[in-house]
């Protein structure tokens, strides 16, 4: 078992954001990463049709024969989470329960700001997640809807992306916010931009790094690191690749060749 992949997936290249962290931490697991570009963004869809992709994405990546699997999708791991751990049996993580963990840790003021999409932002998980944390924090949630196609189009420095960027996050700052949580795989390919507008007095969390931790404690609770020898990374796309080949490599600072096309649906 142990010598099997790790699986992840998102709705585009959004989530190579996690699937770098556990890169860097884990150079020893093969990892598969599935982006459902044909069906990007999950963010501005029914959490009914968000959980059937989820469903088929996970199965693509189960059938793969993986040994976790790793929601890197905020808008998934909201609203498909739980039917995802209760159809697969194998480990699945979100990335919503380790940022908000994250957010509660680093705040001073108990000012927490969430962006994420508009599925996830109306879920309320994040709000839920940091409440069961710490009851007293206020959170406040907006959505971004243009950010995601902006990140996947390449735009995250544009002066297009600051313009969005400063209209979203204007009634953010004036709640005086110290923390705000990147609830979007996409958004921290936008780090740069958002935090020159927010300056050096909010932090911003991105749930990679703190999901990677989770990683590490599932493969040590359950005995799953790989000792074999080291296999390259695996990418599958559901549309042509040639844009999760450019920006991601691009995001990546490596060449993505022979990316796969596959079919998941149905
Ligand atoms: C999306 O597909 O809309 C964005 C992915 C996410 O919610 O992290």
């Amino acid at each position: 078992m142990s010598e099997r992949a790790i699986g992840i997936f998102d709705s585009g290249v959004g989530g190579l954001t996690v699937f770098k962290e556990i890169h860097r931490l884990f150079p020893g697991e093969e990892l598969l990463y599935l982006g459902d570009t044909a069906r990007v963004p999950y963010g501005t869809k029914s959490p009914g049709t968000v959980l059937r992709y989820a469903l088929e994405a996970a199965a693509f990546l189960v059938d793969q024969r993986v040994k976790m699997l790793v929601v890197a999708c905020n808008t998934a791991s909201s609203v498909a989470l739980e039917a995802l751990a209760e159809r697969f049996s194998l480990p699945v993580l979100g990335v919503i329960a380790p940022g908000a963990r994250k957010a509660v840790s680093v705040t001073r003021n108990c000012r927490i700001g969430v962006i994420g999409t508009e599925g996830t932002v109306k879920s309320g998980a994040y709000t839920r997640a940091i409440h069961a944390l710490a009851p007293e924090v206020e959170v406040f949630a907006a959505p971004c809807p243009l950010f995601v196609p902006l990140a996947e189009e390449g735009w995250s420095d544009h002066p297009v992306a600051r313009l969005a960027a400063e209209e979203y996050l204007e009634p953010l700052m004036a709640r005086g916010i110290d923390t705000l949580v990147l609830g979007c795989t996409h958004y921290p390919l936008l780090k740069k931009t958002l935090g020159a507008i927010l300056g050096d007095g909010v932090t911003l969390v991105d749930s990679a790094e703190e999901t990677a931790n989770e990683v590490a404690g599932v493969l040590a609770r359950d005995d799953l690191a790989r000792r074999g020898p080291l296999l390259p990374p695996r990418f599958f796309v559901t549309d042509v690749p040639t844009r999760f080949e450019r920006v991601g490599g691009a995001f990546l600072g490596t060449p993505l060749c022979g990316v796969d096309r596959v079919e998941i649906d149905g």
